[in-house]
């Protein structure tokens, strides 16, 4: 899949329903991989450490770990897709600096 492609599969009507459709995803098919992934951020995450997120779509795994209550230095996404920085709550913060 090219650039183009992937930056077209997140326009504006999939950022939009992103959040909603990861979270049933994850609820029916990788709860498991999800629940790996919050023990290794928890383990390996610190208030020392800074944390890039490669592909951050929404920053639904910065919301994940403020909600899991783990602490970090700063965190940077890093993502082509402006719909999906923009999207929901990236307004709000510094991702929006695409
Ligand atoms: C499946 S989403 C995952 C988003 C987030 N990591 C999560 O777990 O919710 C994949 C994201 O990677 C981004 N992406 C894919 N290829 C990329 C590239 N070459 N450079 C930057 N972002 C890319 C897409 O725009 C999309 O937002």
């Amino acid at each position: 899949m090219s650039g183009k492609e992937v930056k077209q599969l997140y326009h504006v009507y999939s950022a939009r329903w992103y959040d909603a459709v990861k979270r049933l995803w994850n609820w029916l098919v990788v709860e498991q991989a999800e629940k790996e992934l919050h023990d290794f951020l928890a383990k390996n995450v610190d208030d020392n450490k800074t944390v890039l997120e490669l592909g951050c779509g929404t920053a639904a795994n910065l919301e994940a770990m403020r909600s899991l209550g783990i602490q970090f230095k700063e965190y940077r996404g890093l993502d082509f897709s402006k719909d999906m920085l923009h999207a929901q709550k990236c307004r709000q913060t510094f991702l929006c600096r695409v």
